[in-house]
């Protein structure tokens, strides 16, 4: 019998991330989770979970260490949060902006290296779940600026990574998952969080060995940086 695939998902408590850790589960991958609390544990014993703040780094390294190498076929970094609902830089406080861009910038791309050696090499895929917002081109109207930006930001820090990921032939992914009904997303958006991790999987199980640096939908579609 062949050994299950292994995945690791940072950001898992409800929403995309809850969604597609339990997708990849039933697909019959074993699959690790983080939640800062304990919702979604209960739903999925199945899964192995984990507690993680992404913005606490000395949690995010004593985590890394913990994680033996080259164990996961995928790391999906899925953690996010919109900011304040007013979108305006001269609107938001300082502390306002500092946890919108450690969440979604910083923190992502310290968990992020704090796992990366728990990935297999030439195979491995690290992935983060960004968004088409983030796109000058997909996005030219600049629309919520403050999250959008946070994510422009969080794929320039990613293609960094390229390098070091690339001499040992994994694979970097820069995600979107569509527009979900999730507490993000709110009620108003088209897909489900069972449509978007449908195509997520899809998409991770066909860029498995492809190298490279891929800013891709859930519907494996290319987006523009
Ligand atoms: N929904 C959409 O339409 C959409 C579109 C494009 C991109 N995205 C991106 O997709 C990702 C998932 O979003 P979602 O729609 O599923 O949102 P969600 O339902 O609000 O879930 C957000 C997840 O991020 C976790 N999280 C937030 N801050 C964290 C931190 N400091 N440490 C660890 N975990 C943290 C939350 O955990 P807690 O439960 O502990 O808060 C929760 O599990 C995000 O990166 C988001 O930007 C979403």
């Amino acid at each position: 019998m062949s050994q299950p695939r292994n995945a690791l998902i940072i950001g898992a408590s409800r929403g995309i991330g809850l969604g597609l850790s339990k997708r990849l589960q039933q697909q019959g991958w074993a699959v690790s989770a983080t939640r800062r609390g304990l919702a979604g544990a209960e739903e999925s014993p199945e899964i192995k979970w984990v507690t993680l703040d992404i913005n606490n780094t000395q949690q995010s390294i004593t985590f890394g260490q913990m994680l033996p190498p080259e164990q996961f076929d995928v790391i999906v970094v899925n953690a996010g949060v919109y900011g304040p609902e007013h979108q305006s830089v001269n609107t938001a406080t300082v502390d306002e902006l500092l946890s919108l861009f450690m969440t979604n910038t910083f923190s992502p791309i310290r968990i992020a290296e704090a796992t990366l050696h728990a990935l297999k090499a030439n195979t491995g895929i690290l992935a983060f779940t960004s968004s088409k917002l983030a796109s000058l081109n997909e996005n030219p109207q600049a629309d919520m600026p403050l999250y959008s930006a946070s994510k422009s930001a969080l794929n320039m820090l990613t293609r960094a990574l390229l390098p070091g990921m690339e001499s040992r032939g994994q694979t970097l992914l820069s995600l979107h998952p569509g527009w979900v009904q999730t507490d993000l997303g709110g009620t108003s958006a088209p897909l489900t969080v069972a449509d978007s991790v449908q195509g997520l999987v899809k998409v991770l199980e066909s860029y498995k060995g492809k190298g490279g640096h891929h800013f891709v939908d859930y519907n494996m579609q290319g987006l523009s940086w």
